[in-house]
């Protein structure tokens, strides 16, 4: 089933209206918030957990079983705190800015809400860097909020009080992996610590945390009022609920859009982008999760369902659900090559595969571009992604083989075409020439 407007979460996803408190309200945030508390901290996890919601930072862990992780009577000395990942920074992930944008409140709200069934003390906004005016819009919001007595002191006139608290970060990537970004909120080096212990157990100064997406949080007060039913009615089973998609490139019409869970590929270009851009025919390939996840070949995506299930069984994934289309116009070889150097860029140098393997991938991927290579160094640079896969702190060293894994299953024929003719572009990006 794909979605119609009532059923539609993000009503001001594009800023028709305005984003601040009194038009907030008239679109039913802060709609007596009290009651949403008043179902008390069991029944908030229970509804979340019934609603079949899962993480949309990109890793679809279940939701409500992420809070029920937190301790049920935290200690004055010890207390819980939420942290919500802002740090959107996943190559062709845009959506988390577009409700910071122009839905603010959803967020506010949804910390309250999730903060409370979390019996946290306050919520650290952690917003990436490089996203300045929506830095400026969420601290007027939370001005807005703390005014209006919404947030703060005996929040919303239920007795709790909860804080606000909104953190820039500097720019760098790394600082989205959830310790990471609790190492930089400590005013430390952003770098992923070990787990476990997850963050429930010690978080942010040592003390029980859950880390959650702006997506994850925005929609849990609307799906308190509507109901987990209603929810969960949308999507295929263990991919329930509806989802911002972000498409990008060779589409007609690129657009953030609120849509199903598992809507068909094919569905989702034709509703909101108007198709491929020179038909179906040309279209090559799709990144459909973020840059984090391998791409598609065109004849395996088309009939996709897009959820987390659905792009697992044609060996991708649904991470950030920011969609990349590329049309035969595209040098896939290059655009993963692209990749590679960003991975290499943003890795935090912590563990010797990724700090090794991210340059060492990089570099046969530009020789593979240009058509250096030899034939035998596809095998190699396979077994490189396979020795940095999984034997690192975090993802982001899985993130780096991945796209190059996809690339040599689905593209190996373009990758020995090139080294035969030794031809195509031969002039250094300007990254490798740096
Ligand atoms: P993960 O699977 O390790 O963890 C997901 C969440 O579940 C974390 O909060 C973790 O603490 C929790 N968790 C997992 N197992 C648990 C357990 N046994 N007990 C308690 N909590 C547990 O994935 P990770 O590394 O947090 O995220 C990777 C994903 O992030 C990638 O799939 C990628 O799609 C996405 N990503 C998103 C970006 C963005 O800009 N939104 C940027 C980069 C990556
Ligand atoms: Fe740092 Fe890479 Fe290790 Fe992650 S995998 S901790 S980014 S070196």
């Amino acid at each position: 089933m794909s979605l119609s407007d009532k059923d539609r979460i993000f009503t001001n996803v594009y800023g028709y209206q305005s984003w601040r408190l009194d038009a907030a309200r008239v679109r039913g945030d802060w709609d007596n918030t009290k009651a949403l508390l008043d179902l008390g901290q069991d029944k908030i996890i229970d509804v979340i957990k019934a609603s079949g919601l899962r993480g949309r930072g990109g890793a679809g862990f279940p939701t409500g079983m992420k809070w029920s992780f937190m301790p049920k009577a935290p200690s004055p000395e010890r207390p819980s705190f939420l942290v919500i990942n802002a740090d959107e920074s996943e190559p062709g992930s845009c959506k988390d800015r577009e409700i910071i944008r122009h839905d603010p409140h959803k967020l506010i709200e949804g910390a309250l809400v999730a903060g409370f069934a979390m019996r946290a003390r306050a919520a650290y906004i952690y917003i990436r860097g490089e996203y300045i005016r929506e830095a400026e819009t969420l601290f007027a919001a939370v001005a807005e909020a703390y005014e209006a007595g919404l947030v703060g002191k005996n929040a919303c006139g239920s007795g709790y009080d909860f804080d606000v608290f909104v953190h820039r970060g500097a720019g760098a990537y790394i600082c989205g992996e959830e310790t990471a970004m609790l190492e930089s909120l400590e005013g430390k080096k952003g770098q992923p610590r070990l787990k476990p212990p997850f963050p429930a157990g010690a978080g942010l100064y040592g003390c029980p945390t859950t880390v959650n997406n702006v997506e994850s949080i925005a929609v849990a007060p609307t799906i308190l009022r509507r109901g987990a039913e209603w929810f969960s009615s949308f999507g295929a089973e263990n991919n329930r609920g509806t989802k911002l998609f972000q498409i990008s490139g060779h589409v007609n019409k690129p657009c953030v859009v609120e849509e199903a869970m598992s809507i068909p590929f094919r569905e989702l270009i034709e509703k909101h982008c108007g198709g491929i851009r020179g038909g179906w025919d040309n279209l090559l390939a799709v990144i459909p999760g973020g840059s984090s996840v391998p791409l598609v070949p065109a004849s395996q995506i088309i009939d996709a369902p897009m959820d987390f299930d659905g792009l697992k069984a044609v060996g991708s994934g649904l991470g950030t659900a920011a969609v990349i289309v590329m049309d035969k116009s595209t040098d896939v070889v290059r655009a993963i090559s692209r990749l590679s150097y960003f991975y290499k860029h943003e890795s935090c140098g912590q563990c010797t595969p990724c700090r090794e393997g991210t340059g060492w991938m990089w570099r046969v991927m530009e020789r593979l571009r240009t058509g250096d290579a030899e034939i035998g160094e596809i095998d190699m640079l396979q077994q490189v992604t396979k020795q940095v896969e999984g034997h690192s702190i975090c993802a982001l060293g899985d993130a780096a083989a991945w796209p190059i894994q996809g690339l040599i299953r689905h593209f190996r024929p373009e990758l020995e075409r090139r080294i035969r003719e030794r031809g195509g572009d031969l002039a250094p990006m300007q990254e490798a020439a740096e």
